[in-house]
């Protein structure tokens, strides 16, 4: 992993699915009757510059224990709608306060706190109205609804944690509160979505539990990283904000073990995915190059 980086891999084909759940989102919201300004709104925050890591989990989980990409492709676009609802309300004043998402103004301030705030709701509620109204089979659509809800609401906890003054004490130990953190935060949409492709795939009780150990190290690597590029990178390479997390008090991997530890830290979590990954043949192939992507990314 201490060689790897960036340049070396092939990440036209490590985000393949990306394009097929924009095109399938895209087309969703088309055919969806609701006021123009909402779509124009729900667009903005859902499509356009990112990096869809979570339907391409789904997609790849599902593919990993012998299912094909399209019996994944509801639960991945209806995943994406969840996180564009938390990154919009992430950014909004009362929360983290930001400007700038992908590249582009974000969406309150393009189009106002109310709408930003409504696109959001909109965004969370369309997630579950396509699992119910496109998926065939019942039983499996409430499996994956079982999962997106549970990972949904752990993420909300988590933005509480991360958000809010604590009303008790979730942990003494700086790191285990830190971990508590992210894995709600950001650990709970990522865990959701292995599970439900795993789900959507017919996965095994022992591949659901292997790609769940995948997924929970996936969960903390990838905020480590997030909070190591707002140290390390410049807002002009991330599309938001760099240097903020300090500023505004949040506990970080790199605020509680420096950037060198958290660094280590992201080699760690990287191997454990790995290692989580090591009953599967070559199907798990795009899931362990998706891993390393993530270890090493830059935005
Ligand atoms: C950013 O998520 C918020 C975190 C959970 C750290 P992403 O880095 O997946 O954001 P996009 O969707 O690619 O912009
Ligand atoms: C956001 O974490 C996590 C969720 C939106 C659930 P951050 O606040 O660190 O994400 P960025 O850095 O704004 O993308
Ligand atoms: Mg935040
Ligand atoms: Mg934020
Ligand atoms: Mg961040």
């Amino acid at each position: 992993m201490s060689t790897l980086d960036v340049t070396q891999l092939d990440l036209e084909q490590i985000t393949l699915p990306a394009r097929n759940v924009e095109a399938y989102l895209s087309a969703f919201l088309r055919h969806r009757p609701l006021p123009e300004n909402l779509k124009r709104a729900v667009a903005y925050g859902l499509l356009g510059g990112g990096k869809l890591v979570r339907p391409i989990l789904v997609i790849r989980c599902c593919e990993a224990v012998g299912g094909r990409p399209e019996q994944a492709l509801a639960p991945a676009a209806a995943i994406e709608m969840v996180h564009a609802f938390s990154l919009v309300h992430d950014d909004l004043p009362a929360m983290d306060d930001d400007d700038l998402r992908r590249g582009r103004p974000t969406l309150h301030k393009q189009e106002g706190e109310a709408m930003a705030v409504l696109a959001g709701d909109a965004m969370l509620s369309l997630a579950f109205e396509l699992i119910a109204t496109r998926m065939r089979s019942a039983d499996t659509a409430f499996a994956v609804i079982r999962e997106l809800s549970i990972g949904t609401n752990d993420m909300i906890a988590g933005q509480v944690q991360d958000t809010l003054p604590p009303a008790e004490e979730i942990a003494e130990d700086p790191i285990d509160r830190l971990e508590l953190i992210h894995k709600n935060k950001t650990g709970a949409l990522l865990r959701a979505a292995c599970r439900m492709g795993a789900i959507c795939g017919g996965a095994a009780a022992a591949e659901l539990a292997a790609l769940t150990r995948y997924a929970e190290a996936v969960g903390l690597m990838f905020q480590a990283v997030d909070d190591l590029l707002d140290v390390t990178s410049t807002t002009d390479e991330l599309g938001k904000a760099a240097h903020k997390d300090a500023d505004q008090g949040k506990l970080t991997y790199p605020g509680v073990l420096g950037v060198e530890g958290t660094r280590d830290q992201i080699t760690r979590l990287h191997a454990k995915a790995h290692a989580a990954l090591e009953s599967f043949d070559r199907r798990a192939d795009p899931l362990r190059e998706l891993c390393d992507y993530l270890a090493v990314r830059q935005k």
